[in-house]
């Protein structure tokens, strides 16, 4: 660490010490010598404080949270101090400088459900078992996947945080597949393909050890993917999320201008699980988040599009492909309904809506 002292800071209703700068605007993450940080993954971990107070609900027994690579200890401090019930905190980094800088943001809000390692995480997966793991690297998180699959508990949540959405949004084809064994498509719906990737990944990782992953919250932003998934023990359940694991044509992609390219293997089930996101938005209303504005915002929508078909279309690239200056959001939903087919947004983008229609018909509704 350098000898300049820590900002202290607020996030939720916890201080922390963190070392700003650097890491201030919008952005992939930057590596320096103090422990990272990174404002604005505040809303990252803000969900994160949301679905482990949902688990701990739906818990009778004691629940046992990592916070695997933890940095300034940010996310773990914050769980251990803003989460109530029987739980308790692991956190861990391997990194000497992020050990100290934990122990003394445990310090500065007492906390005593809480304790500190300095070890490889994916040795530390393999020798304890937690019932909710949180993995949030630089860059790609696939190189845990398999010690985490196999140290979850039954119905335990994995969470995971991808920044490498070039590779997985087919600015660099091979490195997605060398990764992740599956082709990305390069087009409007390109986000979306990323996180459907990364959890069809994380689908066959699980299913080698006859588990399955069922979705619970899972979103996308320019820079980031993020994953919460519930991982269930036994054969059927493996089967069955292995049944919503295939590879596509590029033509089965709205818009693309592609035609026999394969896309995936990637996951083609939902999303989201409604009835858990209605049950966060509630836990919600009642924890003091800074950035609830966003997260209202952006649990409508997720809400809207859980059960819509995968993939979208933007009016910006339908207008190019049609010719045609696009018609409000507005007219399109109330035409495609009145037809009586399926269109809700998405929150990968504004200007997307998703919708069971065929194209002839989005074409003549456009016109
Ligand atoms: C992006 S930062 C974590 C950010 C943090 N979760 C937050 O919310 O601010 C990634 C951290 O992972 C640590 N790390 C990377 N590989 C690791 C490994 N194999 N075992 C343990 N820690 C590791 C790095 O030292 C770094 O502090």
């Amino acid at each position: 660490m350098t000898n300049a002292p820590a900002d202290l800071i607020k996030e939720g209703t916890t201080n922390l010490f963190v070392y700003k700068k650097k890491t201030t605007v919008k952005g992939p993450s930057i590596r320096d010598e103090n422990p990272f940080y990174n404002p604005s993954m505040e809303l990252n971990r803000d969900i994160s404080i949301l679905v482990n107070q949902w688990l701990l609900n739906n818990s009778m027994k004691h629940v046992h949270i990592l916070d695997g690579l933890a940095a300034s200890g940010i996310r773990g401090v914050r769980l251990a101090h803003e989460l109530s019930g029987d739980f308790t905190v692991t956190i861990n980094d391997w990194n000497e400088q992020s050990f100290s800088l934990i122990q003394q943001n445990i310090q500065k809000n007492s906390l005593q459900n809480i304790s500190v390692l300095q070890r490889d995480l994916n040795t530390l997966l393999s020798e304890r078992r937690y019932h909710s793991i949180d993995i949030d690297p630089f860059g790609s998180p696939v190189y845990f996947f398999d010690a985490a699959v196999r140290s979850v508990y039954n119905k335990g949540i994995l969470a995971c945080t991808a920044t490498d959405t070039a590779a997985l949004c087919g600015v660099f084809p091979h490195v997605c597949y060398r990764r992740y064994a599956a082709w990305p498509l390069h087009n409007p719906a390109m986000h979306e393909i990323g996180l459907r990737i990364l959890l069809g990944c994380l689908c066959r990782e699980a299913a080698k050890y006859d588990r399955g992953i069922e979705p619970l919250l899972c979103y996308t932003t320019d820079h980031y993917i993020r994953l919460y998934v519930q991982v269930n023990n036994g054969k059927k359940a493996a089967d069955s999320s292995m049944s919503q694991w295939s590879s596509i044509q590029a033509r089965d992609v709205p818009l693309s201008q592609e035609n026999t390219t394969q896309v995936g293997p990637l996951w083609l089930g939902k999303l989201q699980k409604k009835t858990v996101l209605q049950e966060i938005r509630t836990i919600a209303s009642i924890k003091v988040l800074n950035t609830k504005h966003l997260l209202w915002k952006l649990f409508f929508l997720l809400e809207e599009e859980a059960d819509a078909p995968p993939f979208f279309y933007t009016t910006n690239d339908l207008s190019s492909l049609l010719k045609l200056s696009p018609p409000t959001m507005e007219h399109i939903f109330d035409r495609l309904r009145s037809k009586g087919f399926i269109v809700t947004r998405t929150h990968c983008t504004s200007t997307g809506f998703k919708t069971n229609a065929p194209l002839d018909v989005i074409t003549e509704v456009f016109k």
